[in-house]
């Protein structure tokens, strides 16, 4: 059979933002035939030098790598605060957008993006890369053979527990508390919501705990959320987590059996679980590129790109204006990462 000309055709990518997360992409481009990084963009020299005789173009300026008619498609790996700008003018220059956590920073914003991308026909994707991990997956293949007419999850918990300041450089953005939204929910929350959304589907948050009024300068947060079928999901944040890393999900049913499943199983070497991952987030993006290009339409490719969870985010931060509390303990929660 002979293959449709947008399968053959390679897709030429740039990187905005070669900072701790560029890695994995990396990594995970060289295994995928169909994206050809032509572009590597940072402000700071000393991350882009290296590149210099091996990528065709190689700038400190994001608008070189815009403007480029080389590029078809760009992974924004910036700082939070610079997602919205450039992923807009990046979408109005009709170029593929896969950007990281968090897309941006408020519902009307995603709408914005949303709307610019369609009219423009063009993948605007977020790297929830948590989707694409094995034991999620795992998880989610028990999930749906233990689902039938008697048996169904009673209650989800998702635990998203880390110590900030391991995993990024002193004196980095994610710690400024300036213009980029940071904190507990901006940080972690996309991926901890989006584990949530993928095994359950579209859920409803009720209930929050924040400890800090202003939301960005929170470290810890309890969020509570149900669908129609399952009355009790809650997803604990922790950025100031003291003992290591702990990010799993506890699944219980109505017969009271449980399912259980560590993200970083088998994963022992600091971050390495996000190679396979990123791996994931670009096949994805190949594949929503593809379904553009074929169908033109875009709809199942916001779905599958879940832009709602952005949504969720902003909704959390309106819920944020609640009492703060902080209603488990960080020992209660060793305790339960021994149990798998
Ligand atoms: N580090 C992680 O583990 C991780 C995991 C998942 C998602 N993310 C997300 O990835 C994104 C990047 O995070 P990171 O940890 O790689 O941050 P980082 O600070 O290590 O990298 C950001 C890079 O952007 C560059 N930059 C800043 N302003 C620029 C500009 N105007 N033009 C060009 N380059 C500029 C910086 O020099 C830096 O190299 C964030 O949205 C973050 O939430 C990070």
């Amino acid at each position: 059979m002979k293959c449709k000309s947008y399968l053959k055709k390679s897709i030429n990518v740039g990187i905005i933002g070669m900072g701790a997360i560029t890695d994995f992409y990396l990594k995970a481009l060289s295994k995928n035939q169909f994206f050809n990084l032509v572009a590597v963009c940072d402000i700071d020299f000393n991350k882009i030098n290296k590149y210099k005789g091996q990528i065709d173009l190689v700038t400190r300026d994001v608008n070189d790598v815009l403007n480029s008619k080389k590029v078809d498609a760009i992974i924004v790996n910036l700082p939070n605060d610079l997602h919205y700008k450039t992923c807009m003018k990046a979408i109005k220059k009709r170029i593929h957008v896969c950007c990281e956590k968090p897309l941006v920073k408020s519902r009307c914003q995603v709408k914005r993006l949303i709307k610019e991308a369609k009219k423009k026909n063009v993948v605007l994707q977020t790297a929830f890369h948590r989707r694409y991990n094995k034991n999620i997956y795992h998880l989610m293949k028990k999930m749906r053979n233990s689902i039938n007419n008697h048996n169904y999850p009673i209650s989800v918990k998702v635990r998203y527990l880390e110590n900030i300041k391991e995993h990024c450089f002193e004196n980095s953005w994610y710690l400024e508390n300036t213009s980029s939204p940071v904190g507990a929910i901006f940080d972690n929350g996309p991926n901890a919501i989006d584990v949530v959304r993928y095994l359950v589907g579209d859920i409803e948050i009720y209930e929050s705990y924040i400890n800090h009024e202003i939301i960005g300068l929170e470290t810890k947060a309890v969020i509570k959320a149900r669908t129609q079928l399952i009355p009790e999901i809650e997803i604990q944040l922790d950025w100031e987590y003291q003992h290591g890393e702990c990010k799993d999900v506890f699944v219980k049913f109505h017969d009271g059996k449980n399912c259980y499943c560590n993200m970083l199983s088998g994963f022992t070497k600091f971050k390495s679980s996000l190679f396979h991952e990123y791996i994931g987030v670009l096949n994805d993006f190949k594949k929503n590129i593809i379904q553009m290009k074929r169908i033109g339409s875009i709809e199942n490719t916001y779905d599958i790109s879940g832009q709602v969870v952005v949504e969720d985010i902003s909704l959390v931060g309106s819920i944020s204006k609640k009492t703060p509390r902080y209603p488990w303990g960080g020992n209660d929660a060793v305790a339960e990462t021994q149990r798998e």
